[in-house]
């Protein structure tokens, strides 16, 4: 019988599925991230045919020498996979797996509540009732700026960067600009939107939303000199990986009014924030739940499921990385 182990407690859905094949299952206890040593030792512990791994638990060489050669897939319960060494999967023969699709409309609404809730001050405005600020309607006051009808900038225009941008147009009536490393003839057409270069786009954006992949080309895609191309009363969100965005730069933009505010769901050293972003006003911090819907969430579980399945059942999984 097939051996699964899953590093920590995910929705009922998967667990069902991998349940109903009656793969012996172990789940790790802890409500929490595994120490590398802990999972190292759990695997050497068991022969797994099967490792379902979050995006927090980093897959290294050493963690997959430890699973042993009878390891056959590494099933990620998130659509990025920055966190798996591919190369070193594919030396041992391991299949990657991911969950694309199922978190498309999440991300995308998060993004758009985290450019609604920056512009409209909301975070701040629910601190100033809870603090009995509020004394009675004022005219100039938490005064935001509008979303509809501006620029929107979508850096890595994939399943999710698409998925704003209809949000972006159709409910809001605004002007789409994108960068990729392609354009996108059809999705320019659809929703009447421009290809721009990095540096046009971050011009002429009055919020700038990134949605591309961690990878060694996008580290600290955003920093210091991109802030300085913004417009100094653009927003940027950022709902992909944190390291895309240099912290420190973004926190030194913020103060000096380089841009006028950001809202960030992930970070470069997750789960720590860096240093004064938190003390500011002008920036809103979510822990990285862009995902986190219950509809979501199932659904990712179900899917990593499925692919452990197909993988142990001698077929392709649907959701294969390339490596
Ligand atoms: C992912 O799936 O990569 C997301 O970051 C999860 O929220």
């Amino acid at each position: 019988m097939a051996k699964i182990f899953i590093t920590r407690q995910i929705p009922e859905a998967g667990i069902k599925l991998l349940k109903q094949k009656k793969y012996q299952l172990k789940i790790s206890p802890h409500n929490r991230v595994l120490a590398k040593s802990e999972l190292i030792s759990y695997l050497k512990k068991d022969k797994y045919d099967a490792l379902l791994c979050l995006l927090t638990d980093k897959i290294d060489s050493e963690i997959i020498d430890a699973a042993g050669s009878q390891l056959k897939i590494i099933a990620n319960y998130a659509v990025g996979f920055d966190n798996i060494d591919l190369q070193a999967a594919k030396k041992s023969d391991i299949m990657v797996t991911n969950t694309p699709g199922v978190l498309t409309e999440t991300v995308a609404e998060h993004a758009f509540a985290l450019m609604l809730a920056i512009a409209r001050r909301i975070s701040e405005a629910d601190r100033f009732v809870r603090a009995g600020k509020f004394d009675g309607w004022a005219p100039m006051l938490l005064l935001g700026n509008d979303v509809s009808k501006k620029t929107l900038g979508i850096v890595g225009l994939g399943r999710i960067g698409s998925a704003v941008a209809s949000h972006a147009v159709r409910g809001f009536k605004m002007r789409v600009l994108y960068y990729d490393v392609k354009r996108d003839i059809k999705f320019e057409k659809e929703f009447g939107a421009q290809y721009r270069k990095l540096n046009v786009l971050l011009r002429d954006s009055d919020f700038v939303t990134i949605h591309v992949p961690l990878l060694p080309a996008t580290r600290h895609l955003i920093g210091a000199k991109e802030f300085r191309m913004m417009k100094k009363t653009a927003y940027l969100i950022n709902t992909s990986r944190g390291p895309i965005v240099d912290e420190k730069a973004l926190c030194s933009a913020l103060k000096n009014n380089v841009i006028k505010g950001a809202a960030l769901d992930v970070f470069e050293f997750e789960p720590k924030v860096a240093a004064g972003l938190d003390k500011l006003d002008n920036i809103i911090l979510t822990p990285h739940i862009a995902s986190a819907t219950e509809e979501t969430r199932s659904a990712m579980s179900e899917l990593a499921a499925k692919n452990i399945i197909a993988a142990l059942g001698g077929k392709k999984p649907a959701n294969l990385v390339k490596n």
